[in-house]
């Protein structure tokens, strides 16, 4: 347990005795312009109680005398409490994360959870388009972040692999010509797809065969399966040539296609139907669910099955969340899927609700995010105004971030600065994207992404290289940067007291992520540290102080440096000892 969490348990162990009430009360901690911390809990309690906030906070100040953890508390305002953290409770603090060797805190024993994350999810025979690529990183993060914290995750890649798409598309295959052994990359894939949906949206006999080998495609036909196969594996190859460069976590083991619940939805629909849940409507066998209804306020439906019989996206959800929850054990679910599916996502999760199969002990959340945008302020596009792909917004970043390291060390060439411009390029672009609240849109823009000053990755990478390279002097010239603290140092200066206030901060910071999934309150505790670190260092010097302060601040910059390399593990980001 860290600082903040022992400062927690004291001040609700104070409130408890002030209230005469041993239960868990949430002191509600804040950061503060006028002391380290501000709690509030006495308004809204004294509220119920029906007494006056600043007597109970008074009450709840005057228990507090003597903490070892706390000091100076106030009451402020209406009745918030300031208080200070003590020199002896953040040196400790600081201590405990270098003897654990770790700078965050975990989650409890109790509190474990089986997270299916469901991200990426990229369609056969397509360009993966920025929206896949924001989906990739920010549930590449929050795979990381859940599985350090102790929950055991299973990450499933839904590609879109399944439908109609794939009877035009095995179709143009075999009027080509073209068998399962046709090397075709992602662009002759895209061109196959592009011929494939003209002839299917213009000649209605090549629309009805398509339709054919949907059906044999389902039923198993070895042809029709053989030529899907083949579409599927040449762009696994692309997709696993992209989460490369992306340095994600994926791999082809955690692809579980719409097809894969293609034996499964049968039994779906007998399910919903024994349950009496489905309703015919126009031929279609359909939900309606509670709540949902169209612009004219009619019940929306759920499409369960098809009135030609097929199964579409819909279904393959139900399928996907009853599975994940029956066979693979889920007690929480994440979909990191765009905002515009917010509808589809939803349904199916009141679905299966209605069907009993989430429960109120599941968690199922939709981790939408929005759009990003070019320096027009509209969706990315090229200038041809074709939706921009991955992999070339990748290379760019790459290329620029080259062109930065080369301004920096014109004495390297080509072979020193490719892992550096590839680590910098595609963290500047990743951080970019975490960065910002995931709900909100935001602008593409390379230039101030790749730069090392600015809230950028580049930033946090130069500021880790930077810290480790002066412990690593530290112990080349002969000094112990690794002994233990003296429990009874005091703090010099403002700067080592600032930076200490801000690692304890850091500590909790992963629970915020876990419990919001929302990755940017990562990356701006490692800004909030690097900044803090930033002015340490500038005074407070540490290699010229004499010991206890020297071994105190060597253990800042431990700490700083433990923070910083695990954050940015932690948001899929290299960080390379020069950049
Ligand atoms: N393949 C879909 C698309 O590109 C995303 C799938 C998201 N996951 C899901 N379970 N529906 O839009």
């Amino acid at each position: 347990m860290g600082l903040l969490e022992n400062v927690e348990a004291e001040l609700s162990a104070a409130i408890g005795a002030a209230v005469g009430d041993e239960g868990h009360h949430d002191p509600l901690l804040r950061r503060s312009d006028f002391a380290d911390l501000q709690a509030n809990f006495a308004l809204a309690m004294a509220r119920r109680l029906g007494t006056q906030p600043r007597e109970l906070a008074a009450k709840v100040v005057g228990r507090l005398e003597g903490s070892k953890l706390v000091r100076d508390l106030e009451v402020s305002g209406p009745g918030f409490v300031n208080l200070s953290l003590t020199d002896a409770g953040l040196v400790a603090e600081i201590a405990d994360a270098l003897r654990s060797g770790a700078p965050f805190d975990l989650a409890a024993e109790g509190d474990r959870d089986v997270v299916v994350v469901d991200y990426s999810a990229p369609n056969v025979a397509k360009q993966m388009h920025v929206g896949h690529l924001r989906s990739t990183i920010i549930g590449d993060v929050l795979c990381r972040v859940l599985s350090h914290l102790g929950h055991r995750v299973v990450r499933r890649n839904h590609i879109g692999d399944w439908g109609t798409p794939f009877g035009m598309l095995i179709g143009q295959l075999s009027a080509e010509g073209l068998g399962p052994d046709a090397q075709l990359d992602i662009a002759d894939l895209t061109d196959l797809y592009q011929r494939a949906r003209t002839r299917f949206d213009e000649d209605p006999a090549f629309t009805e065969e398509a339709r054919g080998w949907v059906v044999k495609l389902q039923a198993g036909d070895p042809t029709a399966r053989a030529l899907w196969q083949a579409l599927v594996t040449q762009s696994a190859r692309y997709f696993n040539e992209v989460y490369d460069l992306l340095d994600v976590l994926l791999t082809d083991d955690d692809i579980r296609g719409e097809s894969s619940y293609d034996s499964d939805l049968d039994d779906v629909v007998e399910e919903l139907d024994a349950a009496g849940l489905l309703v015919e409507h126009d031929g279609a066998l359909c939900m309606f669910l509670d709540g949902f209804t169209n612009r004219d306020g009619e019940p929306l439906p759920l499409i369960v099955r098809k009135s030609d019989g097929g199964y579409g996206y819909a279904a393959t959800d139900l399928a996907a969340i009853r599975r994940r929850i029956r066979v693979e054990g889920a007690t929480r679910i994440l979909y990191v899927v765009g905002l515009p599916q917010n509808l589809h996502l939803s349904m199916i999760f009141a679905a299966a609700g209605a069907a009993g199969w989430v429960t109120p002990e599941h968690r199922v959340e939709h981790v939408a995010f929005g759009s990003v945008l070019g320096d027009d302020g509209k969706i990315l596009r090229t200038r041809a105004g074709a939706p921009v792909r991955l992999v070339e917004l990748l290379h760019a970043a790459i290329d620029r971030a080259d062109h930065e390291v080369r301004i920096r060390h014109d004495d390297w060439d080509a072979q020193r600065r490719a892992p550096v411009a590839r680590a910098v390029g595609i963290g500047a672009v990743k951080f970019a994207d975490l960065l910002n609240d995931r709900r909100n849109d935001y602008r593409f823009d390379l230039d101030r992404m790749v730069a090392t000053v600015g809230a950028t990755g580049p930033y946090l990478q130069y500021a880790r290289a930077r810290i480790s390279s002066i412990l690593e002097r530290a112990r080349s010239e002969g000094m112990v940067a690794d002994s233990a603290v003296a429990p009874d140092v005091a703090f010099g200066n403002d700067s080592e007291r600032a930076l200490a206030i801000e690692l304890a901060h850091a500590r909790r910071t992963l629970l915020d992520v876990a419990q919001t999934l929302e990755p940017h309150h990562l990356c701006r505790t490692l800004l909030d540290v690097a900044g803090a670190f930033s002015s340490f260092y500038e005074n407070s010097p540490v290699l010229k102080a004499e010991p206890p302060v020297r071994e105190l601040r060597f253990a800042l910059c431990r700490t700083t440096e433990m923070v910083l390399e695990s954050g940015l593990d932690l948001l899929g980001i290299r960080s390379p000892d020069e950049i």
